[in-house]
């Protein structure tokens, strides 16, 4: 059995995941909305940034992803993409910019492309946007999709409980999954569904299924980057594992910051001209 050392260096494509689920590498994925943290992501070695409307609540303060628009996830996009080199950068399609028509939605990931020069779009939704995530592969545009819980339709779910424990919603998740990739999608984000039917999903497609609260079977796991490393304190639902807790080291160094003004300790001698 030869062991696959991961390459560090090449550049991470959208068929490069596709290969790394026929060998059984697992993709890391994890968001990024600015310059600075994807530039750590990327030299960490992360396989894929996903730019993510969740920018809407982690930036910007807003309690859904509803509000974000198409211009700010462009200003993401190309804060992103300035430090990223090997990573593969995914942007999503913001809510209203893909929804209302086909035409309006290849407008949107055009200027996601051209301007913020990502290498791929994410889409929510499964038979409803078919139209929509045609015409944008037509135009060579590569497009994951994202199916379960879709955060953009919170309003008709009214919940961010897990979708499709019943038959007939995990039927038709699984219906959505084959359509998307029959179409020409290169991944599917697999979000808050039971762990049994993402396995079966993953099992069933051949292009990468990524999790997020999906189970481990998932190809890859996604997370949000202020959730897993602990910037937001209030968030901890069950599928979060938490790998740092920057709220408090941010915390705890701008207190010692304010002490050290308020004493006249800041700036010494050495740190002044
Ligand atoms: O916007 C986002 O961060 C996402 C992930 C939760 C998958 O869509």
């Amino acid at each position: 059995m030869s062991i696959h050392i991961p390459d560090n260096t090449r550049k991470v494509t959208t068929r490069r995941l596709v290969e790394m689920k026929q060998r059984g590498e697992k993709i890391s994925m994890l968001t990024a909305y600015d310059y600075s943290s994807a530039k750590i992501l990327d030299e960490a070695g992360i396989d894929c940034i996903l730019v993510g409307d969740s920018a809407s609540n982690v930036m910007a303060g807003n309690a859904t992803t509803l509000p974000i628009t198409l211009d700010q996830m462009v200003y993401h996009g190309k804060s992103v993409m300035k430090g990223v080199k090997r990573a593969l950068v995914v942007v999503d399609l913001p809510f209203g910019s893909y929804q209302g028509n086909s035409k309006e939605a290849l407008a949107s990931a055009v200027r996601i492309m051209k301007e913020t020069h990502a290498e791929a779009v994410k889409m929510e939704g499964g038979a409803e946007i078919r139209e929509s995530v045609e015409r944008i592969l037509c135009a060579g545009i590569p497009v994951m999709g994202h199916l379960g819980l879709t955060p953009q339709s919170i309003n008709k779910f009214g919940t961010y409980n897990v979708r499709a424990r019943e038959e007939a919603e995990a039927e038709k998740l699984v219906q959505d999954a084959h359509l998307l990739e029959e179409i020409g999608c290169f991944a599917i984000v697999l979000e808050k569904i039971p762990a049994k039917l993402a396995e079966r999903v993953s099992r069933e497609l051949t292009i990468p299924t990524i999790g997020i609260g999906a189970g481990g079977a998932c190809d890859g796991q996604v997370l949000v980057m202020h959730d897993m490393m602990g910037i937001n304190r209030g968030f901890s639902p069950r599928f979060l594992r938490r790998y740092a807790n920057v709220a408090d080291i941010m915390t705890e160094a701008v207190g010692r910051y304010i002490e050290d003004v308020k004493t006249g300790d800041f700036p010494n001698a050495e740190e002044q001209y």
